[in-house]
């Protein structure tokens, strides 16, 4: 029992090359000589005629170092010089080849002692972001060959060398040969090189170009128990695989004919999938008895070809379809002669392959080329490690980027991050080709130029960090500031922000918690001051306290007459204006009607500024609609209008400042989890009342609010209650006909059903939404809640009254401190107002009178118990008030 074992080192003794037999094309041929200096270099080594060139132009990172002279005559050219990379985690070359074209890739390592350190270098080799295969140097001299038969997914090409531990990742040589024939078939689509051997009698040479065309390396191979053949006659070797000459005019056959005769090796890997091509040749001269026939079995009897005959003087390449496996990684293929032969088995040459599976997840080729450019583009090659593909494999993704890596599909840029990397010149257009990014900060760079219109069609893209570039035109393109305007987009320039909301809810998550914080404090304190002052002002009767009575229908000069200079000429202010008094749109106070309603300070005071939405269903009309009508209106329980923006596209209205949010907000405790006690409940309620009822009776000609809800309606710092939104509102004619008919419009749940059923608009709508609001008030349930019994709260209101007493819809967070005459009294009023039919709903004007019934009610019941508050005072809250609330029980 015979056997041959190949031992799969790359390693070889020497270096040199048989005899060539004539020069050959090197088309297609990349050759380098890593390392090589000056730049320009190019030679022709003299043993191959093949033409090195420096590796300069492949790669931007590394450092250039020669091996020992002690050692240079050991070996070719090519080994002299290396390039090393003690930089960086991962360094590549990077090719421009054809995409599907196949590459025979081939490194060479010699260590040399190039840095006088007598290291043995190990680190690993990756094509793209697949790992190729480790590279573990022994000796100082030791040669290593790592190759691989590579298909090209994208036309460019990564070959890097990977740190995996202290030692300096280096390479003497890279070449790159392409194969024109698909001779090599992975179902991987790539294959790693473990072996490819040739049997010489007497020969230490390994076989490469220009004895084989394809520059394959073949290995010499001889042992004890087998011997070599050969012959001077010329083999046919035109198959596909263009096997050498050199390679196929010998043999190996065993020097025991008759045992069974085995080539036997072992594969580390033994998940991996292998793949075997045997190149067969007759190449003795056969008498006319002779026959040469063999078995070929492999891994146990397994059989692989019988009766094989090698045919005369002419290569039969034989390898299977599908790849083999080995349990244990040990591959023995067992040649044994027939009972009819009467010659040995014999073999000319072998290859041996394990396939590699590629990660094809790389980035998306256009974003690769996209990076490299601006990688050029801003020299970035020596300030960043910008190596192999920008994303793949994650661990090694490029400094400053984020990507997404979707499970079936090229890998996406989706953040690029530049800040501070000494950029300078113009933005460069190559980052539109990013098309999924969504960050993009160039702060703090020397750019200069202008912001590109290009980014306003990136429109993924949300957040533009180009502050701290003090030489960039800071002119914002139209087109991107209608994108910053309907909030798709944050641009940050400089200190200021032009902010997207819901960007700066996520990015600055921090901030907001003081500041709603704070404004909680505010909140609390404004509480208990109003109960102070309600306290001191029994004593008192301050003149300045709430109005306790209105007359109905008529004017009071003070509160009806509109001031028709508050809206002078002088109050449309510039698109410039209104972005310094944001400060870029910095701080987002909520959504109106139409539009997102940003903080500002005008002469000082804040205010709300509204900016009209581009993309919002409503638009020009409706702003001119309400500036018009808030010209005229002016009440202290509406919100006043202050100024306003008409400049070009830029639509704004400015609102002052209600300091305390909406009424919904403070409802649900959103505001910092005060619940709003009953008197400030009774409080808000008569004041909308009033301003809705200024609408109705107050101005000429009438007006129909159309939207009232209780995120309508809005406080301000002292808790004081006025009307917002006249966006949907619409003057409409009061002699004659009392309605008109327009398009529905308004919230659902507030909606007056009749309204909605016959489309004919009267003030008696408003009633009807306010209504709700007051059950709202009173019970703090949802307007609707398909989950209740009874999804509507008008008709829950009265499903639970009729079961049970006004506790059972009483707002619970109220914890009983309410006046229950005045909750009854508010229900009933509320329920009056929602009553499907118009004509059974009371006016505004006695809805208030009602209204303040139940202030005065709620008024007496906090007189009684006066004293409890005083002493509680110091230290109120809605748990000690509830003990002696009488209301409660
Ligand atoms: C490197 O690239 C430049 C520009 O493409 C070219 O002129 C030069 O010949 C190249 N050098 C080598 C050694 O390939
Ligand atoms: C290299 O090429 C020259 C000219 O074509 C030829 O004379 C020489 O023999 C070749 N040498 C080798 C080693 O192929
Ligand atoms: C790659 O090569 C092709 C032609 O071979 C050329 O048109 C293209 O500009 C090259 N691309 C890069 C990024 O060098
Ligand atoms: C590359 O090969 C793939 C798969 O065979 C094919 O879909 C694609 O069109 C080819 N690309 C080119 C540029 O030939
Ligand atoms: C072994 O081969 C399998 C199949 O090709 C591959 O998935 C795996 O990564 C390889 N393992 C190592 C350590 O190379
Ligand atoms: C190889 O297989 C043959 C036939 O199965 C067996 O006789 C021989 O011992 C095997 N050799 C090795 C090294 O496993
Ligand atoms: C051996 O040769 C004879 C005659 O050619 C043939 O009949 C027989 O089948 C062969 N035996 C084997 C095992 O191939
Ligand atoms: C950018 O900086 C580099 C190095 O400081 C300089 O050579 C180059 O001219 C600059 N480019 C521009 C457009 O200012
Ligand atoms: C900035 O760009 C705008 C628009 O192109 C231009 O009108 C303005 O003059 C530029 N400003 C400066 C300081 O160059």
């Amino acid at each position: 029992m015979k056997s041959l074992h190949f031992c799969l080192l790359f390693m070889i003794v020497s270096f040199t090359v048989s005899r060539p037999v004539e020069a050959q094309d090197q088309a297609g041929f990349i050759s380098l000589d890593c390392g090589l200096v000056p730049k320009e270099t190019t030679y022709v080594e003299t043993s191959t005629n093949i033409t090195y060139k420096s590796d300069a132009n492949y790669t931007d990172s590394g450092l250039v170092g020669k091996i020992n002279d002690a050692h240079k005559t050991l070996v070719q050219q090519p080994l002299w010089a290396l390039r090393s990379f003690p930089e960086g985690e991962r360094n590549c070359y990077n090719f421009n080849l054809t995409v599907n074209s196949t590459y025979l890739i081939r490194g060479t390592f010699l260590y040399g002692n190039y840095d006088g350190l007598n290291q043995s270098p190990s680190f690993d080799l990756h094509i793209g972001a697949s790992k190729w295969t480790s590279v573990n140097i022994v000796g100082v001299t030791d040669t290593v060959m790592p190759e691989i038969i590579h298909v090209l997914t994208q036309k460019r090409l990564q070959v890097c060398l990977v740190k995996t531990g202290k030692t300096t990742p280096f390479i003497s040589s890279l070449e790159l040969r392409p194969l024109i024939n698909n001779i090599y078939i992975a179902e991987s689509g790539s294959m790693v090189l473990q072996n490819r051997v040739y049997f010489p009698s007497d020969s230490t040479s390994i076989v490469r170009y220009d004895e084989d065309i394809h520059d394959r390396v073949w290995n010499p191979v001889s042992d004890d128990d087998s011997s070599s053949i050969s012959t001077d006659l010329q083999v046919q070797t035109n198959n596909l695989y263009d096997v050498p000459q050199f390679v196929m005019k010998t043999a190996a056959i065993p020097k025991d004919a008759s045992a069974p005769w085995s080539l036997v090796w072992t594969i580390d890997n033994t998940t991996a999938l292998s793949y075997v091509y045997m190149h067969f040749a007759e190449i003795q001269d056969l008498k006319a008895n002779d026959l040469r026939e063999f078995d070929i079995t492999y891994n146990g009897g397994k059989l692989w070809f019988s009766q094989f005959r090698p045919n005369k003087l002419s290569i039969l390449t034989m390898f299977s379809q599908v790849p083999l496996t080995s349990s244990n990684g040990e591959y023995n293929f067992t040649f044994e002669m027939t009972s009819n032969s009467t010659l040995p088995p014999l073999i000319n040459a072998l290859e041996i392959y394990t396939g590699l599976e590629i990660l094809q997840l790389q980035t998306d080729k256009d974003e690769v080329s996209a990076m490299m450019n601006i990688k050029t583009t801003y020299d970035l090659s020596k300030k960043i490690s910008w190596q192999g593909d920008p994303c793949a494999p994650q661990l090694y993704r490029w400094e400053g980027l984020d990507c997404s890596y979707p499970d079936t599909e090229a890998s996406r840029i989706i953040s690029l991050n530049l800040n501070a990397s000494g950029l300078n010149g113009t933005i460069t257009s190559d980052i539109t080709k990013l098309t999924q990014l969504s960050e993009l900060d160039l702060s703090n760079n020397d750019l200069s130029g202008e912001i590109p219109e290009f980014f306003t069609d990136m429109k993924l893209l949300k957040l533009i960090n180009l502050s701290g570039n003090p030489k960039l035109n800071l002119t914002v393109p139209d087109s991107l500031q209608q994108r910053v305007n309907n909030k798709s987009l944050t641009l940050i320039l400089g200190e200021k922000v032009k902010m997207n909301p819901t960007a700066k809810k996520e990015s600055k998550k921090v901030p907001i918690v003081p500041i709603a914080a704070s404004v909680a404090g505010v909140f609390a304190l404004i509480v208990i001051l109003a109960i102070f002052f309600i306290v001191k002002g029994k004593k008192g009767k301050s003149a300045e306290g709430p109005p306790l009575s209105v007359t109905s229908g008529t004017a009071k000069s003070e509160t009806r007459s509109s001031n028709p200079s508050i809206m002078r000429k002088d109050r449309k202010i510039t698109y410039p204006q209104v972005l310094k008094m944001t400060n870029n749109f910095e701080r987002v106070l909520g959504k109106g009607g139409f539009g997102t309603v940003y903080h500002g300070n005008m002469e000082d005071a804040q205010v709300a500024v509204k900016m009209l939405s581009h993309s919002s269903a409503q638009g020009y009309k409706e702003f001119k609609a309400e500036v018009e009508l808030l010209l005229r209106v002016h009440h202290r329980h509406l919100v006043g209008l202050v100024g306003y923006c008409d400049d070009g596209d830029n639509l704004a209205l400015i609102y002052e400042y209600m300091a305390n949010g909406d009424l919904r907000e403070n409802m649900l405790g959103k505001r910092g989890g005060n619940v709003l006690t009953w008197e400030n409940r009774m409080q808000i309620a008569v004041e909308a009342a009033q301003g809705l009822e200024y609408l109705h009776n107050g101005c000429t000609p009438p007006m129909v609010h159309r939207d009232v809800k209780t995120t309508n309606i809005l406080l301000n710092a002292q808790c004081g209650a006025k009307l917002a939104d006249f966006g949907l509102s619409r003057s409409f004619p009061i002699d004659g006909e009392c309605h008109v008919s327009t398009v529905v419009a308004g919230t659902p749940g507030y909606l007056d059903p009749e309204y909605y059923r016959t489309n004919w608009l009267s003030e008696k709508s408003d009633v009807y939404s306010f209504g709700v609001v007051l059950l709202e008030i009173v019970t703090n349930q949802p307007v609707i809640n398909q989950t209740r019994e009874r999804p509507h709260i008008n008709e829950w209101v009265g499903f639970m009254l009729s079961k049970g007493d006004i506790k059972s819809i009483v707002d619970p967070k109220l914890m009983g401190d309410y006046d229950t005459n005045g909750a009854w009294k508010i229900v009933e009023l509320g329920l009056a107002c929602v009553n499907p039919s118009s004509n059974l709903r009371p006016t505004m004007a006695h809805v208030v009178i009602e209204l303040n019934e139940c202030v005065a009610f709620e008024n007496a019941r906090r007189q009684g118990s006066e004293e409890m508050y005083t002493r509680s005072s110091t230290n109120f809250s809605h748990t000690s008030a509830s003990e002696f609330s009488p209301g409660a029980r």
